[in-house]
């Protein structure tokens, strides 16, 4: 069970990036090495976009290697909202272009139909090599929000199921969402939760109450919490 990690503190918001995508790159790299093929989970929300700008001008082998999200608005991927609109356009290029995403989000009529849509093609990622995760400054990662109906099913670490519907509420999200549980999730080789902000560090190393610490408490394999001012 890894307790919780200490935070990695950088100088700014983009020597953050350069070492969340070094790690990922290196993780990847050694997925590649050890199983042929390799899996990579992004996030959505606005911390994760220069990782991405890194890692697609990488010369990994990207057709071995799987991309999905922690989470997804329920929107259509032409919504400027779309967690897989901002990964096409800032992962899915370059050297990244050839990777094979598989998407949260379908025209299915209801997210829990999209949910169920989109198990066991996500299932058959994990356990991923590695998980790169936002966290909100309520300590919500992925869409498991404080008070949300769906928490106690998203945080049950041994729930079974991979993809869950996660409905708007108050105060959070404002919109319907689709979300990797913590069943899910802990299943890493390397998750990297990227940070910014002194409310959010606070959070980390003051709070033991929120979404983040389940995670922590759950996860089998290392998580890094790398931080910038
Ligand atoms: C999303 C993300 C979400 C995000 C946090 C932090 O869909 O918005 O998956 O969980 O990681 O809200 O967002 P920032 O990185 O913008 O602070």
């Amino acid at each position: 069970m890894t307790s919780r990690p200490e935070v990695e503190v950088y100088p700014d918001a983009e020597q953050a990036a350069v070492a969340a995508a070094t790690a990922i790159a290196d993780w990847l790299a050694a997925g590649l090495d050890e199983n042929g093929r390799a899996s990579f989970v992004g996030t959505g929300g606005s911390s994760p976009g220069p990782v991405y700008d890194l890692l697609a001008t990488l010369p990994l082998p990207w057709e071995q290697i799987s991309v999905t999200l922690s989470d997804e608005r329920w929107v259509p991927p032409t919504s400027p909202d779309s967690n897989e609109r901002q990964l096409r356009e800032r992962l899915l290029v370059g050297e990244a272009a050839g990777a094979a995403f598989v998407p949260l989000w379908s025209d299915a009529p209801a997210a829990e139909e999209a949910a169920e849509a989109a198990e066991l093609a996500v299932a058959d990622l994990f356990p991923a090599d590695v998980v790169l995760l936002g966290m909100g400054e309520d300590g919500h990662f992925a869409s498991l929000f404080p008070g949300n109906p769906a928490l106690e099913e998203g945080l049950d670490p041994l729930g079974g199921s991979f993809v869950i519907a996660v409905p708007a509420g108050e105060p959070a999200p404002a919109m319907e969402r689709l979300s990797l549980t913590l069943y899910a999730l802990k299943q890493a080789f390397l998750t990297i939760v990227l940070i910014r902000g002194e409310a959010k560090r606070r959070i980390i190393e003051d709070r033991d109450d929120l979404p983040i610490h389940a995670l922590f408490r759950a996860a089998d394999m290392p998580v890094r919490v790398i931080w910038s001012p």
